[in-house]
């Protein structure tokens, strides 16, 4: 059976109290709910996981390379400036989705350079909670 891993970086936590005209409602919680279902209907197991801590993130990246058969990532502000994450990535040979809620080309411009998106299979971002059900469909198949 598929695992599919999620890992969702800084602020991330804050989700359904923060900026909710950017990022909406829904909670962390609630979006990992939906994505359980999912992963359920698909036949999938499914690890959902997230930090604010730049080491842990990366750690678990590495981890993943071994437990997992594919990736759900959003690094949040990491995105834009972590080298370290970045690296971490190319570390690992499975494939591996870049999911942001925001459509970070249509924000600032500080957001519109991804150092990750070189080293990911794809990239979903603007599409809100459904990235990450749609990211999930994608390594299921
Ligand atoms: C984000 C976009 C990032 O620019 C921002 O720093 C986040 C969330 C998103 O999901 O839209 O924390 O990754």
């Amino acid at each position: 059976m598929k695992t599919i891993w999620v890992l969702n970086g800084p602020n991330l936590n804050m989700l359904g109290s923060r900026e909710v005209d950017v990022y909406g409602t829904l909670t962390l919680n609630a979006i990992t709910l939906l994505l359980q279902e999912k992963a359920k209907e698909l036949g999938v197991n499914i690890d959902c996981y997230q930090t604010n801590d730049e080491g842990d993130f990366i750690t678990r990246v590495h981890e993943s390379g071994s437990k997992a058969t594919g990736l759900i990532i959003n690094p949040g502000a990491w995105t834009h400036y972590s080298i370290a994450v970045r690296d971490a990535l190319a570390c690992i040979d499975i494939p591996k989705i870049e999911v942001h809620i925001s459509n970070v080309y249509a924000r600032e411009s500080f957001r519109h350079t991804s150092l990750i998106a070189p080293v990911c299979t794809g990239q979903i971002s603007g599409l809100g909670v459904d990235g990450y059900l749609l990211a999930l469909e994608y390594l299921a198949k």
